[in-house]
Order: C-alpha cells, then sequence, then structure tokens
C-alpha cells in the first residue's frame, strides 16, 4: 500500500513538471498542422523561389500551408493574419514582413489568440516576446560583403549608386547599414546617387536610365543594387546608354538568382551575395519545437556568401549545379 501511495504521489509530481504546451505531441516534421503563410508577394525572382520553395516544403512534410500573396501590402498581409486568427483554423502563422514597423497590434492578437508567429525573411521591430523566433539571413552582413568587395575591387577609390530596396523594409535598410560600416572606412569611396527601385527590376531599370540621363557615366565607378533584379533592370539600362556594364561601371548585387549567374557568364556583372530560398524547413521545425514545448532560440540564421562566378557558387552548391 505504502508503495502504491508512492507512486501515485510521484506521477502527480512529474504531472505538474511538465509544462502545459507539451501535451501537444506534435510529429518533427509537422505532419497535420495547418499553419498560415503571409508573403510579401511576388516582387523579384527570389521571392518567388521562396515561395515556391516554402510550399514544396510544406506539402513534402504532409503540412496543409493556407498560402496569402500580399502584394507588397503591409494592410494585405494584417487582414490575412486578422482572418486566420478570427476563424481559429490555423495552428501557427509564418510570417514574411514587408516593412518592419507597424506589427504589434495584430502579433499581440495573435499572442492573445494562443497561435505562435514565427517571423521569416524581414525583421519586424516589435517586442521579441510577441513571436517565437526569426529566420533569417543577416543583412548588414550581406551589406559588408558587398561593401568589401567593391573595396577590394577599386582599391577603396570609388563613386557609387545604390539602387535601395523597399523603404522601410529590413532588407534594404541593413544592407544598406552593413554597406556604409565598410565603405565609410574609406575617404574615397561615396555615394553619389540612392534611389529605390523597390526590389523590382523594371524599377531598377528606370531609376537608373533616370540616373545615368543626370549624371556623367564616367563619373559613376560601380553599381551597388540591394538585389539582383534591380541590378538586372541597371545592366538593360546601361546597355541601351552605350555603357557596359561590369567594366566601365562594376556591379555587385544580392541574391544569386539563376539570372544573375546568365549575367555574370555574359560578362556583364560582377558579384552576388547569396540569400538562401530555403527558409521553410527551419520555420516548420520552430513550430513544431514551440508546440512541442521545447526551447527555441530567438534567432535562426540562414549563410550565405559572396560569389563572382558560376563555378564558384556551384562549387558550393553541388545539389544546384
Ligand atoms: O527580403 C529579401 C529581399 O526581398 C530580397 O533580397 C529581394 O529580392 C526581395 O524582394
Amino acid at each position: 500500500m505504502r508503495h502504491f501511495k508512492f507512486v501515485v504521489v510521484l506521477f502527480v509530481l512529474l504531472a505538474l513538471l511538465v509544462p502545459a504546451s507539451m501535451a501537444q505531441d506534435i510529429p518533427a516534421s509537422g505532419e497535420g498542422l495547418t499553419i498560415g503563410f503571409s508573403q510579401v508577394g511576388s516582387e523579384s525572382a527570389w521571392r518567388t523561389a521562396f515561395t515556391e520553395a516554402v510550399q514544396a516544403e510544406a506539402q513534402a512534410r504532409g503540412i496543409n500551408l493556407l498560402f496569402s500573396d500580399a502584394q507588397q501590402s503591409q494592410e494585405n498581409q494584417i487582414a490575412a493574419m486578422r482572418a486566420w486568427i478570427a476563424q481559429g483554423d490555423v495552428d501557427a502563422i509564418i510570417l514574411a514582413p514587408v516593412v518592419e514597423s507597424g506589427w504589434d497590434d495584430v502579433l499581440q492578437e495573435a499572442a492573445d489568440a494562443g497561435i505562435p508567429v514565427v517571423i521569416v525573411d524581414r525583421n519586424v521591430d516589435s517586442d521579441p516576446s510577441l513571436f517565437v523566433t526569426r529566420v533569417s539571413s543577416d543583412f548588414v552582413h550581406e551589406g559588408r560583403l558587398a561593401g568589401a568587395w567593391l573595396a577590394q575591387a577599386t582599391s577603396g577609390k570609388c563613386n557609387i549608386v545604390e539602387l535601395y530596396g523597399t523603404v522601410g523594409s529590413a532588407a534594404a535598410e541593413d544592407r544598406h547599414t552593413g554597406f556604409m560600416d565598410i565603405i565609410d572606412l574609406f575617404p574615397d569611396m561615396q555615394i553619389i546617387h540612392s534611389e529605390t527601385g523597390d526590389f523590382v527590376r523594371s524599377e531598377g531599370k528606370t531609376v537608373m536610365e533616370s540616373i545615368l540621363s543626370s549624371e556623367d557615366p564616367a563619373n559613376i565607378c560601380a553599381l551597388f543594387a540591394h538585389n539582383d533584379d534591380m541590378a538586372i533592370g541597371a545592366i538593360e539600362a546601361m546597355k541601351e546608354a552605350g555603357i557596359a556594364p561590369a567594366k566601365d561601371i562594376l556591379i555587385v548585387s544580392v541574391d544569386s538568382i539563376p539570372d544573375i549567374y546568365d549575367a555574370m557568364d555574359a560578362g556583364e556583372t560582377n558579384a552576388s551575395v547569396e540569400l538562401s530560398p530555403f527558409m521553410g524547413g527551419p520555420a516548420f521545425d520552430a513550430v513544431v519545437s514551440y508546440l512541442n514545448g521545447e526551447d527555441v532560440p530567438k534567432w535562426i540564421p540562414v549563410g550565405g556568401g559572396l560569389y563572382t562566378s558560376r563555378a564558384a557558387y556551384d562549387a558550393d552548391h553541388p545539389a544546384s549545379s
């Protein structure tokens, strides 16, 4: 009898020690979960590759992914999240935010409803207690890589045109910050024009056309484009203006999409910093860990290097060559 009482007390104590959230026993794949994914839009080839990678990962894992394309609008993203919260039909939300600010209310609403949110790619400036984690690259580091490559290629002497991404987005603001960290070390390196092309190829072309019409091209040493699509648009503008891209004007950009390696093969651009589109797996893993009551770090980094040739990129990515 005494032995029986001991076992009962032990059982009760163990039950009290187990956090409530561990009552869930989600398989590691996340199979059977329903997850809302609010995506920025399809402004760039990288974004489309990222969407496709997340969808493929969800399908492979047996996760029911509710996809919402916000078409570059924060209002659309908040509306989609509110609809999921009101319907109560999602186990978690994955948010790829278009801009950094303005998320506090909707993140609080998700927290109040007990729906965990994982941030992917760009950052939010909300209190970190309002989301589980962020899966992303280090945009500041990307900017520093681009700046360091350019400083070396020009021996620290260069007039630079910057094609800025979406104003207010972490990807644009942080890449600029990282780039300036390096450029500011060199008194003879400076940005002479900085304008946004919103991460869109056609806008990169339009903005570059306008800069080339107001500035003597001989005075431009290099282009730093916050993504490859804007760089490719700018390359078209340079060629139409009779300028040899990658020779008359050096070019460094970010994303490492397949098109930029076509341009590199053609000798029309110089370098690209990689941004991996494979953030879906770590984001789903974070959701599962959280729902199973495990600790999740506040930042799950995704790495990437700078490449100056397709061969160098392929050597680091044997599966994609
Ligand atoms: O947030 C990441 C950026 O968004 C990518 O570099 C760009 O191509 C996309 O639009």
